[in-house]
């Protein structure tokens, strides 16, 4: 390349700083990144169904499965070898075991009570995270108990989410995670789980979980949308950001070792203002319609997925989030090795 010396300089010549020299060679960019994505960020969020043998791929999710806990077990080992710490769980409850206050999700031995136990044998250093709320389970498909006015009622819910919590603790879960957006819930499931000597149980909070659209495959994942009204009066107006602070802070007082926001792309300000808000570990959920959105574009051509993915991860992390749960994971995971 030839290199000319300008007779006539133009202003830019004189300019001191020139923000351009630390993005000249990859190595210069490498030395000066602000944020890293690595795959101890990670958690793998896995649907559970009954069975043996099987696994059904989500139609709006692609390359997501529900699987059988046998093959479970191997999807959780495969994570774990290649750096994935912890993978979240959610059940695929068959009809005949949902009633109108969730009585399954509390059963000793039910779905995910014998999943936890089954994965802290076969992989027993991978952190297990269950979810505490009861739209899997409930014929009505919402997270709490309802009234005949088709109100959601907070108090009488929680007791059920403080069982369900304590069911999960028994069969060796490391975090449990209320979603349900009930008030009170942390503080009561911490009381009873300390009550029952379970101090080493955390809870991963889903402290700002908006009313999204978002949600919508992993409703199809589970056969879990609600059958009438939506989730408005417990899950938060998606217009909020002072909310969330207010929420976090709630959580954090009732005794939430983590706490997170969801879903992750659409909300990066409230990661950003959480982070600046609190010292405890923030985790944003890149949900199933953010996976659902890549993965359509993607197979139209007309994105390029894994710097999509990349890119989105790293948005997260650069707002403040310290975990992210995806589904991408074990994608991410191979792309970062
Ligand atoms: C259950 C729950 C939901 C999600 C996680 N836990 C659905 C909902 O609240 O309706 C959504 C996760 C995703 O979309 O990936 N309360």
């Amino acid at each position: 390349m030839m290199v000319t010396t300008p007779t006539n300089p133009s202003p830019a010549t004189h300019l001191f700083h020139r923000p351009r020299r630390l993005r000249r060679t990859a190595a210069l960019r490498r030395m000066v990144r602000e944020t890293h994505l690595d795959v101890n960020d990670l958690i793998y969020p896995l649907f559970v169904m009954e069975g043996e043998g099987q696994r059904v791929e989500i139609a709006s999710m692609p390359g997501c499965y529900r699987y059988t806990l046998d093959l479970l077990l191997k999807e959780s080992k495969q994570a774990f070898d290649l750096g994935i710490n912890a993978v979240a769980l959610f059940p695929a409850i068959p009809e005949v075991k949902k009633d109108d206050v969730g009585t399954e999700s509390y059963n000793p031995d039910g779905l995910v009570q014998q999943t936890v136990k089954a994965i802290k044998q076969a992989v027993p250093e991978i952190i297990v995270v269950t979810d505490v709320a009861l739209d899997p389970f409930t014929t009505h498909g919402h997270d709490g108990l309802v009234d005949e006015k088709g109100t959601i009622l907070n108090d009488p819910t929680v007791e059920v989410l403080v069982k369900m919590a304590l069911a999960q603790a028994a069969a060796g879960a490391d975090f449990v995670a209320p979603s349900d957006m009930m008030d009170g819930r942390v503080g009561a499931i911490r009381k009873a789980l300390d009550a029952e000597g379970y101090f080493d149980v955390g809870i991963l909070a889903y402290s700002a979980k908006y009313a999204s659209a978002y949600y919508g495959p992993f409703r199809d994942a589970l056969d879990s949308a609600p059958r009438f009204g939506d989730k408005k009066t417990y899950q938060m107006d998606v217009a909020n950001a002072r909310e969330a602070v207010k929420e976090v802070a709630l959580d954090i007082a009732e005794g939430a070792d983590m706490v997170m926001v969801k879903p992750a792309l659409a909300y990066l300000d409230i990661i950003s203002q959480i982070r600046n808000a609190t010292n405890v570990p923030v985790a944003a959920y890149n949900v199933s319609g953010e996976y659902a959105m890549i993965k359509a574009a993607a197979q139209m051509g007309w994105i390029d997925e894994k710097q999509v993915v990349l890119e989105s991860l790293t948005s997260m992390k650069r707002a403040g989030a310290d975990l992210i749960l995806t589904y991408f994971a074990k994608e991410v995971a191979l792309m970062l090795a």
